[in-house]
């Protein structure tokens, strides 16, 4: 009989004395006095291990098995045994193994079984999803990504993938990458000396893109229920532990909805999310709370027992004022939030994932809904536990004069926003959505103190070496 992974074996449930072929990597290996080889080997598709138990008997015993270290790879054909372990189901009595490559200088193999420090393993990242806690977060990962392509076709939303390249700069942050083919050692300048785009690849000046959501909105305005998950950019200057340049991000637009609406299914989505993950990866959840010294099962309760804490901008901002504790950062209406105000609302004062909404429009970006005040929009962060702002969104300007108002104000181009602004000439209707920050949240569900652990190769400033 042939198995492919260890998941398979665990899954199947396949007899026990069955003959069985199994491929991985030799994640350590040791010699009992007795003589036998006991190679624990993994294959990254289940947390698991399984142990092979090679005797000297074996042909190429001396000359090859004897010699293996950390990181060789192996096939295995052997009989499967109930392992007499606690902690593992089965092992294999090998028949035979085959070595499929060695490691060379293993004593530099820089994976080795001793325990790495995450800034190392950064240094190493094309091998650092061969330890157990890159390969399970990356497991979550997977899954919370099937949970979320699940969660919104049950809910009858319309999966659209929006452009990665755009002309458009969403967020009016200004901090973009910019797409060219342009030769950059001879460009040729316009009238005002600026460089001249018009021969550019697209004729204009083009970006990857910082949000799917102005696009998206193009469709939410003829399919009413839609959302894009994809790779977004922002070359944002901020080397921190939850900033990156290259991030993903679900984004989620619904029409005839307003605010309070995808408020509730912000938290509807995360409370999902969060059940899914405690009830199929207890495995993955217990080693990452181990691994990272930190009850994740009470991390992730907490966000599936709480009942999400809304309160305006206005209220927060009294809140942080009332409170005794200093913070390096001026508390002032009208000024946005940093992570120490957040993680004070979360963590110190609700001890509970809060919703703030109705920011200053100032502070806010062009297509937020003008409130009555005129002074705030109908916009809101989901704030979590920890790691801050997790989600961003808002009801949408579909009043086509404030929001050519607020284009004028904020010195934008209307000309680039024809198309966005006929959405609103043509049948226009409230609509509203939000974008999460994928890493963000499985940096969360995961115990991870730093961004850059729960994505394959981080993308900050200065880094783009793998
Ligand atoms: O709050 P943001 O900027 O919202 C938008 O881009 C909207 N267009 C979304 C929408 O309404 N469709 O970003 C959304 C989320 C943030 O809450 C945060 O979790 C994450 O994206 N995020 C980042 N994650 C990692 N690195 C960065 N540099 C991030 N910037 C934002
Ligand atoms: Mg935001």
């Amino acid at each position: 009989m042939l198995v492919s992974s260890i998941s398979q074996l665990i899954k199947d449930k396949i007899k026990i004395n069955s003959e069985i072929t199994i491929s991985g990597w030799v994640r350590t290996k040791r010699i009992s006095k007795a003589g036998i080889a006991f190679i624990s080997l993994y294959d990254g598709s289940n947390i698991n291990d399984i142990q092979i138990i090679a005797y000297s008997s074996l042909d190429n015993y001396k000359k090859e098995i004897l010699l293996v270290t950390s990181g060789c790879s192996l096939t295995v054909t052997g009989k499967l045994l109930k392992s007499p372990k606690k902690l593992q189901k089965y092992e294999i009595c090998a028949s035979q193994i085959k070595i499929l490559g060695w490691v060379k200088n293993p004593e530099k193999y820089p994976i080795s079984p001793k325990k790495h420090s995450l800034e190392y393993l950064r240094e190493v990242s094309h091998l650092r999803s061969r330890t157990k806690l890159i390969s399970s977060i990356t497991r979550i990962k997977h899954n919370i990504f099937l949970y979320i392509h699940n969660f919104f076709h049950k809910n009858n939303f319309f999966w659209i993938n929006t452009p990665l390249i755009t002309t458009l700069d969403t967020e009016g942050s200004g901090k973009m990458f910019r797409v060219s083919t342009l030769n950059s050692k001879n460009l040729s300048l316009n009238k005002e000396k600026k460089i001249d785009f018009k021969n550019d690849f697209f004729g204009k000046e083009a970006f990857l893109t910082v949000s799917g959501q102005l696009n998206l909105e193009s469709y939410a305005c003829s399919m009413s229920k839609v959302y894009t998950f994809g790779p977004t950019f922002r070359a944002e200057n901020s080397n921190t532990n939850r900033h990156l340049a290259e991030f993903w991000m679900l984004e989620i637009e619904m029409s005839f909805a307003n605010l309070k609406i995808i408020m509730r299914l912000a938290e509807k989505l995360l409370k999902y999310l969060c059940k899914k993950i405690l009830n199929n990866h207890i495995d993955e959840i217990n080693f990452l709370s181990k691994k990272n010294n930190i009850n994740l099962f009470d991390k992730i309760n907490k966000i599936i027992k709480n009942k999400f804490i809304i309160i305006d901008y206005t209220n927060a901002i009294n809140i942080l004022i009332r409170n005794k504790k200093k913070f390096n950062n001026q508390i002032l209406w009208g000024k946005d939030l940093s992570i120490e105000h957040e993680k004070y609302l979360t963590n110190d004062y609700f001890d509970a994932p809060v919703i703030v909404y109705n920011y200053p429009k100032e502070i806010k970006a062009f297509y937020m809904y003008l409130n009555k005040d005129k002074k705030t929009v109908s916009s809101m962060d989901v704030l979590f536990p920890d790691i801050g702002e997790i989600i961003g969104g808002s009801q949408r300007e579909h009043r086509i004069n404030i929001l050519d108002n607020r284009i004028n104000e904020l010195k934008l181009n209307k000309k680039d926003y024809w198309w966005y602004r006929d959405l609103r000439k043509y049948g226009t209707v409230i609509h509203s959505g939000f974008g999460l920050g994928f890493e963000r949240f499985i940096a969360y569900i995961t115990g991870s103190c730093n961004i850059k652990d729960v994505i394959p190769f981080p993308r900050t400033p200065y880094n783009a070496k793998f």
